[in-house]
């Protein structure tokens, strides 16, 4: 037996989360199996908590879409007894029984093993969002961007994809501007290396002139929507925007001049489907670059009875920095 967060819907489409005792056999089937020591919570996870948001697929559901820990058994030759491993990503926690869970069932292709430097808390400390705002930092670096170029921008900076953006930018020796609707976050987003702070309501609305003085050298967008339109002209010549999120809209109501006059670049990312090699590359750059005291500085620490609180905060932008579930507390 082994304890999970179990989320039932009822005949009236109402869902409920609990924490439960539920026998091992009840897994899905999958390879390898791990003994979770850390999960997490991301935007998602609020949703697959609570109303679903159309992500999961049957019920009873597991929730979590991140996890670390170690292997416990497995069929695949890449993974043995005691290796430690995170998960991110894959629709595990969506369409798959998830990470808030003391155990978990999964395919071997969507392990990482833990690189040297990272154990199953920082990992979890990290989670989808680190490896997303890596991503993006790798993406904007393999498009030009180096030290010296000018500030790069980070948006949501005091969500969970900023805080670790502005923390992995300025440890890298980039002036970071951060933007927040949270002023009161000043204080958190300066220890985490931010040199500027950007109110969120001098660049949330769109304007009519497409293009505006040539500032940021780069930006890891975690909003999209009108600040995301708002940025792309406010880009330096050839400089790149990493579009990662969508807090503040899905639209763009963007102008295609700053792609035509500067040659700015809007670079998509994904953290689900991305392909092993490059999963192992982000992470192996996690454990270089990302300063343990600041992503220490960063963690909220909860167990798998506070997430049914924690999930409905989250969809109301309550967050700050990142939570670590510690299942087996
Ligand atoms: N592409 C991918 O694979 C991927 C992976 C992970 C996450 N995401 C997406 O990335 C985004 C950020 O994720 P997260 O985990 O960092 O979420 P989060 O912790 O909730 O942070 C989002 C931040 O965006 C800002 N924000 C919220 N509502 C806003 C609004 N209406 N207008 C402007 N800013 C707003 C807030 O920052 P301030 O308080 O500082 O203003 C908030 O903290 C989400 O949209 C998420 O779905 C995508």
């Amino acid at each position: 037996m082994f304890k999970a967060l179990v989320v039932e819907k009822d005949e009236d489409g109402k869902t409920r989360a609990e924490v439960q005792e539920i026998s091992e056999d009840r897994l899905p089937e999958g390879e390898v199996t791990v003994a979770v020591e850390y999960s997490t919570v991301n935007y998602k996870d609020g949703l697959c908590i609570g109303p679903g948001g159309g992500l999961v697929r049957t019920y009873p559901h597991v929730p979590g879409i991140d996890l670390a820990g170690t292997v416990e058994a497995s069929d695949d030759p890449r993974y043995a007894p005691g290796d430690r491993v995170v998960l991110t990503g894959w629709r595990v926690g969506e369409a798959h029984w998830g990470g808030h869970a003391q155990k978990v069932r999964v395919k071997a292709d969507w392990l990482v093993p833990l690189p040297e430097g990272l154990d199953p808390r920082r990992a979890m400390a990290v989670g989808t969002a680190g490896f997303t705002a890596m991503l993006a930092v790798m993406a904007l670096e393999d498009h030009g961007l180096a030290t010296g170029q000018g500030p790069v921008l980070v948006t949501g900076a005091a969500g969970g994809v900023g805080s670790i953006a502005t923390a992995l930018l300025a440890a890298l020796g980039h002036e970071v501007a951060a933007v927040t609707g949270r002023p009161e976050q000043e204080g958190y987003l300066r220890d985490l290396g931010a040199q500027r702070i950007v109110a969120r309501g001098e660049i949330d609305e769109t304007i009519k002139r497409p293009l505006e003085g040539e500032t940021w050298a780069g930006c890891v967008d975690a909003v999209g929507g009108a600040m995301l339109a708002r940025v792309l002209g406010q880009m330096k010549y050839g400089a790149s925007v990493a579009a990662v999120g969508l807090a503040g809209g899905a639209t763009l109501p963007a102008s295609v001049i700053p792609f035509l006059l500067r040659g700015v670049n809007l670079l998509g990312i994904d953290s689900v489907m991305q392909p092993f090699a490059n999963r192992q590359r982000a992470w192996a750059r996690i454990a270089r670059d990302l300063p343990l005291d600041k992503l220490d500085s960063m963690i909220v620490p909860a167990t798998l009875n506070d997430l049914p609180e924690l999930g409905a905060a989250i969809l109301k932008g309550q967050v700050r920095g990142r939570v670590v579930v510690d299942v087996n507390a």
